[in-house]
């Protein structure tokens, strides 16, 4: 007959044995899993082997310039209209599945602002970013030259362009300057050539 000790050690091995099976997500997935563990802590083995978190690394980029929204109205950029467009434009969003409203504003040559949200849909996969809604509103006007882009999300870091939209982007608008911004700051500015370095593009084809 086992001891009381004996039963604890059965009865937690298959407890653990439990929680192992239980779930049943691999990789990425089971990361999601809140593990109580601290923010820098909660990554895989494999990323915690290769070093600093990279939001860290890229705090630590040169070219990482949160700028104030009334900053970057005074400050020399005119980045503080074209982002409350798409601080707007996000409001639309609909999101009911991810939870996570973007909105985008396109500035025409002519000065024109062109807004988008997120809309996703039941099956998922036919979801269609912000950048991308907006860059089909102004195409079907009949825009044709862009200058900028705006895209924001409610997030500490700034939330980039999907591959999708960088490659759409630069077919039909090229070398533009995009902003990502969150509710509150512009969090970085760049081109999308920096985002895109080596794009195929129809001068391939030619
Ligand atoms: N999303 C955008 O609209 N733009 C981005 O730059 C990143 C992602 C949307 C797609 C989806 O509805 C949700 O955000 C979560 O991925």
């Amino acid at each position: 007959m086992p001891g009381s000790d004996d039963k604890k050690r059965i009865v937690d091995r298959r407890r653990k044995r439990h929680r192992r099976t239980d779930d049943r997500r691999s990789g990425a997935d089971r990361r999601l899993v809140d593990k109580g563990r601290s923010d820098g802590d909660r990554r895989s083995r494999a990323e915690r082997r290769i070093g600093q978190r990279r939001a860290g690394d890229r705090r630590n980029d040169a070219a990482w310039q949160p700028i104030a929204l009334e900053a970057a109205a005074d400050g020399g950029y005119d980045d503080a209209a074209l982002v409350a467009a798409a601080v707007d434009a996000r409001e639309h969003a609909r999101a009911r599945f991810s939870g996570f409203k973007v909105g985008a504003a396109l500035e025409t040559a002519k000065g024109e602002v062109v807004t988008g949200c997120n809309v996703e849909n039941a099956t998922y996969g036919l979801t269609m970013c912000a950048e991308r809604v907006a860059l089909y509103k102004a195409l079907s006007d009949g825009r044709d030259i862009f200058t900028r882009i705006a895209v924001v999300a409610d997030t500490e870091d700034p939330t980039p362009p999907c591959g999708s939209c960088r490659q759409l982007l630069w077919e039909y608008c090229g070398d533009i300057e995009v902003i990502l911004s969150n509710l509150s700051e512009v969090k970085r500015r760049l081109r999308l050539s920096q985002l895109l370095p080596l794009p195929f593009d129809a001068r391939l084809l030619e």
